[in-house]
């Protein structure tokens, strides 16, 4: 089937570049002043890299060199690469969390491309937070966008062990403690665990964002596996500028790659790799973005059918790097079979199963078959109850199975700084039965929804062996944690959410195959408990943090601002995402 092709005077940019009038003279005369003749952009795509490399930045460390490449890729293909810095949302660096900005960064793609001339977009992320927001953004405009993700970096090495970004530091960190490893083996650890270019190659946020990215049809089919320092990786980034070209003549938008079917996709990836718990935020979040209503219920109801296959820390063995010589996604995507929807389109006009019909599996103990999974259904569950009506998560596979029905009385924190202070107190009355809950952790409390959700456990416990406790709270948790962590409870705290409600000595019952999360006490002492209840004072008075606590959605709605989803916040909206002033 051919496709019809956008004429050069129906490119955006022909309202900057191709018309006589005055301000068009200043777009051509500024463009000559930076060393282009007009016969180098003139009737091209003009092609916005959106670049969130930074010195601050280790897991894109490779985008100065990478940017170049997808640079040769557009000029070869006959466009015009205009490369734009966006904010970099440094995971290890952000205080007091990146994901307080991913709506800062999701409004910065969104407007930056509204503003200049920009006919299609390569995005250039990868780094936990990144991904989310710069798709959300480029979702919102609905130009022509591609995802370069930044790659795993290879495993990390230290005296012959294999090390995984974030579960390995925990480990060793546990092993100093308890003098189990030397100083000088600690620093042995700092040196080898992050050993190249690329973001962390366990199964955190990142590796579970892109590879949901490549999932949803935003990636160029295999890219998301390949480790960043890999050659083929600045290959593909060559073939990604390349293909934008093609895309704006094609008009392939994301909107004509997102639907129920394909975010659906992006779910059963994210659950098969036993993905973060983060990209139920990021992924309803993104479902809002393009207009569709992603449920918590039916987030569980895709837990429930689908298996975990990638054997892949926390929750498996191995890392990403392996996980590409295994076969990489598309090796996993085609084991999953019936479960994946393959006639959805992808940036490559192909559709998801024209693009996985060769993979293979290499090694089957890294990516399993479905007959054989790493875990049958048990990557995620949906609670809800009194304590969490409008929903909580857990990752039961990464929880002590005999806590998976559980009751216990609630040892309550009111805020971080009040856990830290008291959590190792010989005084606290607390055993291994009880239910550790932490307080004012969520999007508006904490703010930013930090990852806190593995809260620790007492050290006197743990001098008792005591290695999993059920933990509350409206908080997140990292990708490469584990335990029997209850989070995202919303509403949350902060804003009088029952866990607000929650004091010492309440028992609190928690079912996860009944999927139910309740604290014990009756409709009318809850009751009593809310009107009691005072709001806290603000976090914020001023700047992006005040506009943050008033406008931000709650987990279960994905945590991006209300007024930045499809319909604005307002129910009767018309497509406010796609309204575009006027620019003369
Ligand atoms: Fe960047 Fe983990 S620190 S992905």
């Amino acid at each position: 089937m051919s496709i019809k092709k956008k004429t050069p005077e129906e490119l955006r940019s022909h309202r900057w570049y191709g018309v006589h009038d005055l301000r068009s003279f200043g777009h051509r005369s500024r463009t000559a002043q930076m060393g282009y003749g007009r016969e180098e952009y003139a009737g091209k795509p003009v092609i916005a890299i959106l670049n969130t490399w930074s010195e601050i930045n280790p897991c894109h460390t490779h985008f100065k060199q990478r940017v170049e490449e997808v640079k040769r890729g557009i000029w070869q293909a006959g466009g015009f690469p205009v490369e734009l810095p966006v904010q970099t949302l440094s995971e290890p660096f952000q205080k007091p969390t990146t994901m307080l900005y991913r709506n800062f960064l999701a409004m910065e793609v969104e407007e930056t491309l509204r503003s200049y001339p920009a006919d299609g977009v390569v995005l250039m992320g990868g780094c936990d937070k990144t991904t989310p927001a710069l798709l959300m953004g480029a979702i919102s405009m609905d130009l022509p966008a591609i995802f370069l993700p930044a790659g795993p970096m290879l495993n990390g090495n230290w005296n012959g062990r294999t090390l995984g970004s974030g579960s390995d530091t925990w480990k060793y960190w546990a092993d100093l403690r308890a003098g189990k490893i030397t100083e000088d083996d600690w620093r042995g650890v700092e040196g080898g665990i992050a050993r190249s270019p690329g973001h962390c190659m366990t199964m955190g946020t990142a590796s579970t964002m892109t590879s949901a990215a490549e999932a949803l049809g935003f990636t160029l089919p295999g890219f998301a596996s390949i480790p960043a320092a890999d050659s083929r990786h600045a290959v593909f980034a060559a073939k990604t500028g390349m293909r934008i070209v093609d895309m704006v003549w094609e008009d392939l938008k994301p909107s004509d790659l997102l639907s129920a079917a394909s975010i659906d996709n992006a779910v059963t990836t994210c659950l098969a790799l036993s993905g973060s718990t983060n990209a139920i935020v990021h992924m309803i979040a993104l479902a809002r973005r393009a207009g569709i209503e992603l449920t918590l219920e039916r987030y569980d109801d895709l837990a429930r059918r689908t298996p975990v296959l990638a054997n892949i820390r926390p929750t498996g063995q191995y890392l990403m790097e392996d996980f590409y010589y295994a076969g990489g996604l598309r090796a996993m995507l085609k084991e999953l079979g019936d479960l994946i929807d393959g006639s959805q389109k992808t940036v490559n006009g192909r559709t998801l199963a024209e693009n996985i019909g060769d993979a293979e599996i290499f090694n089957d103990e890294v990516i399993r078959r479905r007959a054989t999974p790493l875990m049958p259904d048990t990557g995620l569950a949906v609670l809800r109850g009194n304590l969490a009506p409008d929903g909580a998560v857990i990752k039961p596979g990464a929880a002590e199975p005999a806590l998976h029905v559980h009751t216990g009385r609630a040892v309550v924190f009111r805020d971080y700084n009040d856990m830290a202070a008291r959590i190792d107190d010989d005084a606290l009355e607390i055993d291994e039965t009880c239910v550790i809950v932490l307080q004012h952790a969520g999007p508006v409390g904490a703010p930013g929804m930090p990852e806190w959700g593995q809260l620790p456990i007492p050290k006197k416990l743990l001098e008792r062996g005591v290695r999993d406790m059920v933990r509350i709270s409206d908080a997140r948790m990292s990708g490469t944690s584990y335990g029997a962590c209850v989070l995202h409870v919303a509403p949350e705290s902060f804003i009088g959410g029952p866990l607000a409600l929650v004091r010492d000595g309440d028992l609190i019952e928690l079912d996860v195959p009944q999927r139910k999360l309740n604290v014990l006490i009756t409709d009318e002492e809850l009751a009593r408990r809310k009107a009691a209840w005072v709001a806290p004072a603000p976090r914020f008075t001023r700047g992006y943090g005040a506009m943050h606590q008033i406008h931000v959605t709650q987990a279960d709605k994905g945590c991006d601002f209300d007024f930045l989803q499809r319909d604005g916040g307002k129910p009767d909206a018309k497509d406010a995402s796609g309204g575009e002033p006027e620019i003369h």
